[in-house]
């Protein structure tokens, strides 16, 4: 079904088009269902929220560009980890949230691809990525507990895992009772938090793949 939601999207990218490239293993659909129309002269630019899309992406022939350089994109593409038919959702299982969310709002229209399991009714309760600075990152953990939220630290084996930007991640259960929107807006103010999984309000439509095919969601803004 990975497949089939990357087949989709791969539909949607027009020759010369500036494509912001997410992260994660739907995207790498998104980008092997590009591959053939790549290989027969297809021309995009793309500005990749991870290392792994960057190189995948250059080795298909994309023009990767350095997110700096790249201007204004015509179209984002990411996948997510939990979301809503209102297309709120949370991101960061790869522990790129902090890049993708710079792609995504340099982008006119962004879409998320994801299989049909991951949708939720809503995301209360759900666990949340959050990115925080190295320097201090155990002090991070202490403001988010003060905030009501179980910050687990992310590992990779014996060590902490690092983000592309060097960075620990707190995989953290919310506290009862806040609503996303609140916990976001209560997270844009703790110092050290570099970035959190809530994308919320973001993404334009979602392309959702199940075992009848796949659905198309429109934000509620569009519809
Ligand atoms: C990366 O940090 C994430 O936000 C991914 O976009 C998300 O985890 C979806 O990944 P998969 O497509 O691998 O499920």
């Amino acid at each position: 079904m990975r497949r089939a939601a990357g087949e989709a999207a791969a539909e949607l990218v027009e020759p010369g088009m500036r494509l912001g490239i997410g992260s994660g293993r739907t995207v790498l659909a998104l980008l092997e269902a590009l591959g053939p129309r790549l290989g027969a002269g297809l021309r995009i630019e793309a500005a990749c929220a991870s290392r792994e899309s960057a190189e995948l992406a250059r080795r298909l022939g994309v023009a990767v560009r350095p997110e700096d350089e790249v201007g204004a994109l015509d179209l984002a593409i990411d996948g997510a980890d939990i979301l809503t038919r209102r297309l709120d959702c949370i991101k960061g299982g790869g522990g790129a949230m902090a890049r993708e969310r710079l792609v995504a709002l340099r982008a006119r229209r962004f879409v998320l691809i994801a299989e049909a399991g991951k949708l939720r009714e809503d995301l209360t309760d759900a666990a949340v990525p959050i990115e925080v600075l190295s320097f201090g990152y155990k002090d991070a953990a202490c403001r988010l507990r003060d905030l009501g939220f179980s910050p687990a630290l992310r590992m990779a084996g014996e060590k902490v895992y690092r983000t592309d930007n060097g960075n620990p991640i707190y995989d953290c259960l919310p506290p009862a009772g806040k609503s996303p929107a609140a916990l976001a807006e209560l997270l844009a103010h703790v110092p050290g938090v570099v970035a959190t999984g809530y994308f919320l309000g973001l993404a334009d439509e979602a392309l959702v793949a199940g075992p009848s095919g796949v659905e198309r969601f429109l934000a509620p803004e569009n519809r």
